[in-house]
């Protein structure tokens, strides 16, 4: 692990004109999980950093770790979170409705489409099926249940590749645009693809939820842009598409779905200019409201920390809920290690038995929770799941055990 570059020239607009608003120290890539003989071995540690356009208004991180290092060998796997595969289940069912069932054999293409978690819905559908997803653990996966993928990164090149065969009706991307550094190749392989009537569907986090409940957490150097929809109007429009449609969605704690098209080929809905409306109502184009933002990730540190000490010096004993990439960063930023939690349980097998980076927690298979209750604390660092997870675990917390959801303030429950 070690190709890392610094530019200073914001990704959709190409301006200058950029402003730090949260330093998040230096830190290792937030999934660079680690085996027990990595322990000893000195970490590869990078700046994280957010930056705001002041000219488009989009927020981003300008320190960049290599893709090779960060995406060939990935841990996050959809099908392990079954709140994920539900929403996909019914996100293939709503696109499908919407947009292809007059159409016979239509083509679906996603990007960065992980174990296939998705496809395989699509193909439940009688849609053909693509995927592209630069992880080999990941595309073997996929293409190991027969959902057909590509192990590579999407780039216009390849949308030249395949589009000879046919367009796509629908291209999907969930959680990967924001992982994208070079966007407008993105976008050219997209308008490729497409054709004149095709579809391109994403979901991204977004920005204002991350500002409104504090999810300073999901900031991490695979995470390369947070957006809003204002400069995403900025970056469609270079390329004569349009966003018709926009969806708010609960998952990954308050995710966009959006909908571009060629221009004048749907009908803009109404919830475009209100979500425009919003963000500008919010300020999201001024910098007073980033600078409040940075000023409440650093108190919410001291009120973390200020907790699990108290809980530490009244004996409790803890440990950590989720191995999650958000969770790492939450980790590292407040300095909490092996020394203040025990373990970390997940229920992805690949993160079992290896260690979080830069705090060195084991983490633990689920059922550790079994031999936990009466005054134990987990710290939920999965806390996109907590109703789920809560749910789940009404056993723990009715033999007297707790949970801290650490953000927006930090509460047991
Ligand atoms: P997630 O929030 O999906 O993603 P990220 O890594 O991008 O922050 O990670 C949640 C982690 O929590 C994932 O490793 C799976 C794990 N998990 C459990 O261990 N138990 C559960 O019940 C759920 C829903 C997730």
């Amino acid at each position: 692990m070690s190709h890392y570059n610094f530019v200073k020239k914001c990704r959709i607009c190409s301006s200058k004109n950029l402003e730090l608003i949260l330093d998040l120290g230096e830190q290792p890539p937030a999934n660079s999980l680690l085996q027990k003989n990595q322990l000893e071995i000195s970490e590869a540690k990078f700046p994280l950093r957010l930056f705001w356009c002041k000219d488009c208004f989009l927020v981003q991180l300008l320190d960049i770790v290599s893709k090779e290092d960060l995406f060939k060998h990935y841990f996050y796997m959809t099908s392990a979170s079954k709140p994920i595969v539900q929403h996909f289940q019914k996100y293939a069912g709503d696109i499908f409705k919407e947009f292809l069932k007059e159409q016979k054999n239509p083509l679906i293409i996603e990007i960065g489409s992980n174990d296939g978690s998705l496809l395989k819905e699509f193909k439940k559908l009688g849609c053909s099926i693509l995927g592209i997803e630069p992880a080999s653990n990941l595309s073997n996966i996929a293409n190991g249940s027969g959902i057909s993928t590509m192990n590579d990164f999407f780039s216009s090149d390849i949308a030249k590749n395949i589009v000879q065969s046919k367009n796509a009706s629908v291209i999907v991307a969930n959680n990967v645009i924001g992982h994208i550094e070079n966007l407008h190749d993105l976008m050219k392989g997209i308008k490729i693809l497409i054709g004149e009537k095709g579809v391109f569907v994403f979901e991204v986090p977004y920005l204002i939820d991350l500002i409104k409940k504090l999810e300073f957490d999901t900031i991490y150097h695979e995470h390369l842009s947070y957006f809003s929809i204002l400069p995403l109007l900025h970056l469609m429009k270079n390329f004569g598409l349009e966003i018709f449609n926009i969806q708010k969605q609960s998952v990954h704690g308050g995710t966009i779905r959006i909908f571009v098209s060629n221009k004048d080929i749907f009908k803009v809905n109404e919830s475009v200019k209100k979500f425009i409306q919003l963000e500008t109502d919010l300020q999201l184009n001024k910098i007073e409201i980033y600078k409040k933002f940075s000023l409440e990730v650093k108190e919410l540190k001291f009120k973390i920390l200020n907790l699990l000490n108290n809980l530490k010096e009244n004996n409790k004993s803890l440990f950590g809920y989720g191995a999650s990439a958000k969770g790492n960063v939450l980790l590292n930023y407040c300095n909490i290690d092996h020394t203040i939690l025990d373990f970390i349980i997940d229920t992805t097998p690949i993160k079992q038995n290896k260690f979080t980076p830069g705090t060195h927690i084991p983490i633990l298979s689920p059922e550790k929770i079994n031999d936990k209750g009466d005054g134990d604390v987990a710290l939920l660092l999965a806390w996109n799941y907590e109703e789920q997870i809560l749910d789940k675990e009404h056993n723990f917390r009715s033999r007297g055990g707790n949970f801290l959801i650490p953000i927006p303030k930090p509460i047991l429950k």
